[in-house]
């Protein structure tokens, strides 16, 4: 896979003419969302090099990481004389990154694309890493391409506009990448207040956090083997998401792969040896700044359908990643239903639900 260039950026005006140099192009495009193209544009609305672009806008939220979406997004490129040789810069959440670069993979069989996330859950990861695609069917992510971006260029301005439960949601996959990192990060990470910001130390996290995901990239851009690791606290996690979206609850990804977390690491601890020492220090940060996600023994089973369904399964066989400790991953662990219930049975008790 091409590799993709990361710049921790604090002078996007500095920055982006640059990013932009570097991928010589016919013609510009610029894709938002509709929040994005009124609170995100205006911060680089004014850059040299970009005040010509054609904008394409689409609606906000995941629900419109669709088909439809994609097919405005490949029309206006078409209308509006994109050719192989275009460029296109997503500006925005994963949303946007994901399905902008997703329309950049496949438009004309391929065009150059710059992700800027505008949140902290796209800087950590979702605009990292080259995984691309729109939700279809009703699942996730179900169509996608491996197709990384040329540059991502991450700017603290957009840190600063996070409200705090989106800031939450990024924060999340950053404490994934700490514990599949080192004691030190893991560590670090569980001393920040996330309700008292200090913005220049989240800078210098996140670009650590980034350089995590970078490396496992790297040593396995198509998830093959290590790349798994990022799964860590998303088995559990995406089934937290679904059922909340059959209940009809707002869940926002992040808060989901923490409540994720805190099932694996348990399950780590019974599994693959996880110091439970870690698992309580861990899962007290989680039920201070992500509250819980309350359910009965009612919803285990449909919980425990919702895991044989994730597309990380083989043969509906339920596929974690899970933690000897932290730093030490271990991929393609599975677990049978009793233990899974346990699991259930354990979140429940220690999150106070
Ligand atoms: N979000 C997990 C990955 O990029 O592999």
């Amino acid at each position: 896979m091409q590799t993709q260039k990361i710049i921790i950026s604090e002078d996007l005006g500095y920055n982006l003419p640059r990013a932009i140099e570097q991928c010589p192009h016919d013609r510009l495009f610029v894709l938002t969302d509709r929040t994005t193209h009124d609170k995100c544009w205006p911060v680089i609305a004014d850059i040299p090099g970009i005040q010509h672009a054609e904008h394409i806008i689409i609606e906000a939220t995941d629900e419109h990481k669709n088909i439809e979406a994609l097919t405005h997004v490949w029309s206006a490129l078409g209308q509006r004389g994109g050719t192989r040789h275009s460029l296109l810069i997503n500006l925005g959440g994963g949303m946007v990154t994901d399905l902008g670069g997703f329309a950049a993979a496949t438009f004309k069989r391929g065009i150059t694309y710059i992700n800027i996330p505008t949140t902290l859950l796209a800087m950590v990861d979702a605009a990292v890493g080259g995984k691309t695609g729109i939700n279809f069917n009703g699942l996730k992510n179900e169509v996608g391409a491996f197709c990384p971006s040329a540059c991502v260029l991450i700017d603290t301005e957009f840190l600063k506009t996070l409200d705090y439960h989106n800031l939450c949601s990024g924060y999340a996959e950053m404490l994934k990448h700490g514990l599949i990192s080192n004691n030190a990060n893991w560590a670090e990470l569980l001393t920040f207040e996330l309700d008292n910001v200090n913005y220049r130390r989240l800078l210098s996290m996140v670009a650590q956090s980034v350089a995590i995901k970078e490396q496992i990239v790297k040593e396995d851009p198509y998830e093959q083997g290590i790349r798994k690791a990022l799964n860590l606290g998303h088995t559990a996690g995406h089934a937290f998401e679904s059922l909340a979206l059959a209940e009809g609850r707002t869940v926002l990804h992040g808060y989901a792969v923490a409540w994720g977390l805190v099932c694996e690491l348990y399950l780590s601890s019974i599994l693959t040896g996880f110091p439970k020492d870690k698992l309580r220090q861990t899962l007290q940060f989680i039920k201070t700044y992500y509250g819980t996600f309350a359910f009965d023994c009612k919803s285990y089973e449909q919980l425990y359908q919702l895991m044989t369904h994730d597309k990380k399964n083989t043969s509906g066989i339920i596929n974690f990643t899970l933690l000897a400790d932290v730093g030490e991953v271990r991929i393609n662990q599975t677990a049978d239903k009793e233990t899974i219930f346990d699991m259930l049975d354990f979140y429940r008790e220690a999150m106070g639900c």
